[in-house]
C-alpha cells in the first residue's frame, strides 16, 4: 500500500506569529485521516513549528537544502541542520527553485543524493512548462527530469522518495491539470520508474499532484488511481481550505 500524503508548501509566507496561528488552527481542525499530513514553513520557523507540533500528527518538512554537508555557502542550510531540529523530510526541485535560483537537473541530482545519504526523505518536484505541453514534449521533459536527478540512485533508497508532479503552468495560476491529465502523467511516471527499476518500486512510490489544488477540485484529482495525494501551495495558507483538501483524500 502506498502512503497517501497531503503536504502544504508555505513558500516565503507567514512570519513567526502567522506561523504559530496557522499551526494552532490546523491542529485544532485536523480531521481524522490515514493520510500523512505535512507542512513546510520557512526555515526560520522550522524549529518552532517542530516544537509547537510535538505529539501532533502533522509533520514539519523543509522547502530546500544544500548538497554540501557544511562549509562556506552563505545563506544555505544543510541536511544535518534539518535533522538536528527534528526535520527529516525535504522538498527538492520545486519549479520556483529551478526557475528563480538556477537549480539544474545536475544540482538537484546532488541534492537528492546528499539528502538520501544523510537519511533525509526527499519530496522530489518536477513538471513541464506550458511550452513543453503545447509542443507535446511533456512526457519527454518529465522523463528527462526523473532520469537526470533520480535514476542513478540505488534501488534501496526509493522507499525514502516521494514524487510530486507539478506542471509549471498550473502552479499558482488557478489553472489545474484536469484529473485525466494528472492521471495520464502519473501513470506515465510510474511506468517510467518500473522500466528504470522494477514494478515493485514503481507501485510503492507515492506520486503527489501539485498545481492549484483547491477544496473544490481536490476530491476528483485524488480519486485517480495513480494520484496519491497533493502538494498544496496557496490553499495550504488558509486552514479551512487545507483541512478540506485533507478531508478530500
Ligand atoms: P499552488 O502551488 O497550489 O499555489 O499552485 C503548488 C506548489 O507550488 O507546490
Amino acid at each position: 500500500m502506498r502512503s497517501k500524503i497531503v503536504a502544504g508548501n508555505w513558500k516565503m509566507n507567514n512570519n513567526l506569529e502567522q506561523t504559530e496561528a496557522l499551526l494552532s488552527e490546523l491542529s485544532a481542525k485536523l480531521p481524522d485521516t490515514d493520510a500523512e499530513v505535512m507542512v513546510a514553513p520557512t526555515y526560520v520557523n522550522l524549529a518552532g513549528a517542530v516544537a509547537s507540533l510535538q505529539g501532533s500528527k502533522i509533520e514539519v518538512i523543509a522547502q530546500n537544502m544544500h548538497f554540501a554537508e557544511n562549509g562556506a555557502y552563505t545563506g544555505e542550510i544543510s541536511g544535518d541542520m534539518l535533522l538536528n531540529i527534528g526535520v527529516d523530510t525535504c522538498i527538492i526541485g520545486h519549479s520556483e527553485r529551478r526557475a528563480y535560483f538556477g537549480e539544474t537537473d545536475e544540482i538537484l541530482a546532488k541534492k537528492v543524493a546528499s539528502a538520501l545519504d544523510q537519511g533525509i526523505r526527499v519530496m522530489f518536484c518536477f513538471g513541464e512548462e506550458l511550452e513543453d505541453r503545447k509542443s507535446d514534449n511533456h512526457f519527454k521533459v518529465v522523463e528527462r527530469q526523473l532520469k537526470n536527478a533520480l535514476f542513478s540512485l540505488d534501488a534501496s533508497v526509493w522507499s525514502k522518495i516521494i514524487l510530486a508532479y507539478e506542471p509549471v503552468w498550473a502552479i499558482g495560476t488557478g489553472e489545474t491539470a484536469s484529473p485525466e491529465q494528472a492521471q495520464e502523467m502519473h501513470a506515465f511516471i510510474r511506468n517510467t520508474i518500473a522500466e528504470a527499476y522494477n514494478s515493485s518500486i514503481a507501485d510503492k512510490v507515492s506520486i503527489l499532484y501539485g498545481g492549484s489544488v483547491k477544496p473544490g477540485n481536490a476530491k476528483e484529482i485524488f480519486s485517480k488511481p495513480d494520484v496519491d495525494g497533493g502538494l498544496i501551495g496557496g490553499a495550504s495558507l488558509v486552514a479551512d481550505d487545507f483541512v478540506d483538501i485533507i478531508k478530500a483524500i
